[in-house]
């Protein structure tokens, strides 16, 4: 079966139609929550301990989810603090994770769309884990550039995924979680040349790519601290994605 045919079969179950949906309701919402939370927080854990965020002050964790992210960094950066953008209905379940853990003076909740609403603002990073995974690239360049647009120069932006290989069929797990992705999502897997691609498009620089924990990677990019560098990259990364 083509891979398309198959997307829209499952698409009955995607969970992208719930994040589409106009209102997610309160049972699929904890089912989900609680379920990301489990595959998710040993991960945050181990970011935290392995990757280095002191230069982060205030963090915005788009389609944060239970928080867990928000949550580890707290723990681990005593003067960080953290914002987590999410879906209403997931966003009261976020705040009782972040209240669990005594840090709802350190991270707050927004109940908000990530795509229609005005981003908060006073951020100097921005944070993405499994999100950029549920969509197709045209909808990813939409955050990065919405990403962009609300850091400050010199602000950074982090992006936490599962990588393939550049040549797609490996390593094992990322390739059968991809496999899962492609199934119940509008998305998949990317590969490290393709979001660093994707990034410098949107107009980030110093892109770098580092395992992190278990099967994760994180992908580090800077705002310019110049408008102009920032103009002129981004110009140069679209004539070269059309030369492709
Ligand atoms: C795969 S989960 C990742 C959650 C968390 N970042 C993690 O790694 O555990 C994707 C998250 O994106 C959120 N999301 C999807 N569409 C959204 C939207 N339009 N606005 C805000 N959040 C959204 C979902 O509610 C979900 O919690």
């Amino acid at each position: 079966m083509p891979s398309e045919a198959k997307r829209s079969k499952a698409s009955e179950k995607s969970l992208t139609r719930w994040w589409k949906a106009p209102k997610l309701d309160r049972a699929t919402a904890k089912l989900v929550t609680e379920h990301m939370h489990a595959y998710s927080f040993p991960a945050a854990m181990g970011l935290v301990r392995w990757a280095d965020f002191r230069a982060v002050r205030r963090l915005l964790d788009v389609g944060g989810g239970s928080g867990c992210f928000s949550i580890a960094l707290a723990l681990r950066y005593p003067k960080v603090h953290c914002t987590i953008l999410e879906l209403p209905a997931i966003s009261r379940l976020s705040a009782r994770y972040v209240d669990q853990y005594e840090l709802e003076h350190r991270i707050d909740t927004r109940p908000m769309n990530m795509f229609k609403d005005a981003w908060p603002e006073g951020h100097d990073a921005v944070f993405f884990s499994n999100v950029f995974h549920d969509w197709d690239r045209a909808t990813c360049a939409f955050l990065g550039r919405r990403s962009f647009d609300a850091l400050p120069a010199g602000g950074r932006l982090y992006v936490h995924e599962i990588l393939l290989a550049d040549s797609k069929d490996g390593p094992l797990a990322a390739a059968s979680f991809s496999m899962n992705i492609l199934l119940t999502t509008d998305g998949q897997q990317f590969t490290s040349e393709e979001l660093e691609d994707l990034l410098q498009e949107c107009g980030f620089v110093d892109v770098s790519v580092a395992h992190s924990y278990g099967y994760f990677s994180l992908v580090s990019a800077r705002k310019p601290f110049t408008a102009r560098s920032s103009r002129l990259r981004r110009r140069r990364a679209t004539r070269q994605q059309a030369a492709v």
